[in-house]
């Protein structure tokens, strides 16, 4: 079968589509057919050889899946419609995926969408239901507000029932997170006076933080007091923001991680139970990914290239079987 892989890690440019053998399904592990996989972060990072995990060369890349059930432990039927996760291996025409990373996929979703769901909504709802305490009415405002976490941040933001301001670096951007559910969209340049206006002057309750770097001072000038600021990503890759601790104490605010992975992994059942809190999200509408690009297995290297060079408009998918 084939699958995409990094044989050296030199970038996405050097990724390749080449034949491995098929997988054999462990107990607990569900195999599938993969018909989209999604193009994550991680991946550009893998294909670099930046990423917190180094797995040895050669290596097959891929997130996020959908697809159909060939066989499974209980609970899941051949032919059943599915997501799934995992750190890396998921770009391949037949995957095995443990049960608990394996999501059955409402009818109301694509395959496009299914693929784009896993880890960018499980982190949403990791960093605003656990991390941020978000409560309904509440504002959160998004950073990177047109990518892959952060149009899943409006949307899982919505679905409790707070206000969405989205920060993005382009107008075309912009029309992205609004159409994502967004409730206002301002420019990168001159956000925190935004936020304070949007708000009357009294800050937002909760920033989540995906780009880092010199968003981050801001970010915590634009909370309201008992404000959260959400850190969960450094897609600038301008080195990691430092916080003066005198200013969270004089704001009464708060800065908080947000690791969804070194969490949910090692916590069994745990991303089932998030799944299940983003049902009614689903079923509801106000969660269904908006996919930016599709592309074929074989462009899979140039959709990391894209999204390096922050071209990505919500999340891009790729393509394996119809
Ligand atoms: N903590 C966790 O558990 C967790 C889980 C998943 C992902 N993440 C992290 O979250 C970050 C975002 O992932 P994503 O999938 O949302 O990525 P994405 O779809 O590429 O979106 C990232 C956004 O960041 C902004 N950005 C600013 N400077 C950038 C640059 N130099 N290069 C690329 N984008 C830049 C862009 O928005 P503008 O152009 O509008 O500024 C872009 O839309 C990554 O660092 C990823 O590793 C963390």
């Amino acid at each position: 079968m084939r699958a995409v892989q990094v044989v050296q890690p030199t970038g996405p440019a050097d990724v390749v589509v080449t034949d491995v053998p098929e997988p054999t399904p462990k107990d607990g592990e569900v195999l599938v057919d993969v018909h989209r996989v999604g193009i994550s972060f991680p991946d550009l990072l893998l294909s670099k050889g930046q990423y917190q995990l180094r797995p040895e060369p050669p290596f097959t890349l891929g997130v996020d899946f959908a697809g159909v059930v060939v066989s499974g432990p209980a609970g899941f039927e051949p032919g059943q419609r599915v997501a799934g996760v995992a750190g890396h291996g998921n770009a391949a025409e037949r995957v095995a995926s443990p049960a608990d990373t394996t999501f059955a996929l409402p009818d109301s979703l694509s395959f496009d969408e299914g693929a784009a769901l896993p880890m960018n909504y499980l982190t949403a709802q990791f960093a605003l239901a656990e991390r941020g305490r978000l409560r309904e009415g509440e504002t959160v405002l998004v950073h990177g507000a047109a990518g892959g976490v952060g149009t899943a941040t409006i949307q899982v933001a919505k679905g409790y029932g707070a206000r969405a301001i989205a920060v993005v670096s382009t107008k075309e951007k912009a029309a992205i997170a609004r159409a994502a559910g967004a409730d206002e969209a301002v420019l990168l340049d001159g956000f925190k006076d935004a936020a304070l206006e949007l708000t009357g002057g009294r800050g937002v309750d909760v920033v989540v933080d995906v780009v880092g770097g010199a968003v981050f001072t801001d970010s915590l000038r634009a909370l309201a007091t008992q404000g959260r600021l959400l850190v969960v990503g450094f897609a600038a890759g301008q080195g990691i923001p430092e916080v003066k601790v005198n200013r969270l104490l004089l704001n009464n605010v708060d800065v908080r991680g947000v690791g969804w992975g070194a969490f949910a992994m090692v916590r069994p059942g745990y991303m089932q139970q998030q799944w299940s809190a983003l049902l009614p999200m689903m079923e509801s509408g106000v969660v269904k990914p908006p996919i930016g690009s599709t592309y074929e297995l074989e462009g899979f290297g140039r959709a990391l290239i894209d999204m390096e060079e922050r071209r990505t408009l919500g999340k891009s998918v790729v393509r394996v079987r119809d």
